[in-house]
């Protein structure tokens, strides 16, 4: 089958599209799926061209492989169909559409995976499977700090790096909760995002940006490209501060929820742009520039 490889740390010309080995079920538990989508996430940035420094980077190359990724069929996050099952799975069915993440095991970017069902793996309808693709990373990320517990109604919410796949998507959650959302991004791409309702926008180098007031309940940074004392600037007293920066955990239930929304039309992903997969290099050039707007997706078949 097809894939894209990886042999060494680096931009997006260390990605090949080479012929392997077709994976195979091994346990009663894994399901194989062909793969239809996959998303181009800032987890993938990171894994692929080691670009953070520090102590972070040796964790990272500790967890992922020194040299080059020990998983050299990249891609984190995606969809697919159903082909086989192991003989034990219950969740799913050959046929059935799905939705997965696999940060640690990679492997999206092919013509077919394996997923163990007690992994982030949902069944999704076909119909919304192109839009569902961006739910396992962005929404699921903004989903741990923007929720039913932390946002209600009427409250004051504050999302610096609204452009982002985890920002736009805390955005789109925090609006359906019945939050008034100022957004924080490049001013350029306010049109960009109007789609997903803020009640206000901000420029994060305008001068309104540097002059804080303390007047939201809650602040997220889903960028974390602020520091605490600037993000906690904009907060009212006892107010709520969340940051990105926290780790979060891949939750199959929550990922249920964000399905069930999307097929209610409660949310609305943005997708900036869907690639064909010839434009592999292409779309993780995009990537790696670190300016997408929402998420950016490979549709790997178009079938
Ligand atoms: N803790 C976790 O478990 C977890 C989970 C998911 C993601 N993350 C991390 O969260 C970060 C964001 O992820 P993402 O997927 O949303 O990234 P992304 O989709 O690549 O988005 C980054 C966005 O932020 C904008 N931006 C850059 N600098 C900014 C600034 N100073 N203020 C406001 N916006 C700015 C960029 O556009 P412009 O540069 O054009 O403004 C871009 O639209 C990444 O570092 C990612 O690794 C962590």
């Amino acid at each position: 089958m097809k894939a894209i490889i990886q042999s060494r740390y680096g931009d997006e010309t260390t990605l090949k599209l080479s012929d392997v080995k077709c994976p195979s079920i091994k346990k009663p538990t894994d399901i194989n799926v062909a793969i239809k989508y996959v998303n181009m996430t800032a987890g993938d940035m990171h894994i692929n061209t080691m670009d953070i420094g520090g102590p972070m980077r040796l964790m990272m190359k500790l967890i992922f492989g020194w040299k080059r990724p020990r998983k050299s069929i990249r891609g984190i996050t995606g969809s697919g169909v159903v082909i086989e099952t192991g003989a034990a799975v219950k969740k799913v069915k050959p046929g059935d559409y799905v939705t997965f993440i696999q940060s640690l095991n990679a492997g999206a970017l092919a013509d077919a995976m394996i997923i163990n069902e007690k992994r982030t793996i949902q069944q999704v309808s076909k119909v919304i499977l192109e839009a569902a693709t961006t739910l396992p990373f962005g929404y699921l990320s903004a989903m741990h700090f923007i929720n039913a517990e932390t946002i209600k109604p009427g409250m004051k919410v504050l999302i610096l790096g609204a452009s982002g796949s985890v920002g736009s998507a805390a955005l789109d959650i925090a609006v359906q909760f019945g939050a008034s959302v100022t957004a924080v991004l490049r001013a350029k791409n306010f049109d960009k995002i109007s789609t997903l309702n803020p009640h206000a926008t901000m420029d994060y180098q305008s001068d309104a940006f540097n002059t804080p007031s303390k007047m939201y309940d809650v602040v997220f940074d889903a960028v974390n490209k602020y520091s605490k004392k600037t993000a906690q600037s904009w907060l009212k007293p006892g107010g709520a501060y969340m940051t990105i920066k926290k780790a979060t955990r891949e939750d199959p239930m929550k990922l249920n929820q964000l399905i069930e929304w999307l097929e209610a039309g409660k949310i609305q992903p943005l997708i900036e742009h869907v690639y064909p997969k010839n434009e592999y290099q292409k779309a993780h050039r995009h990537l790696y520039q670190g300016h997408k707007v929402g998420n950016i997706l490979i549709q790997w078949d178009p079938t």
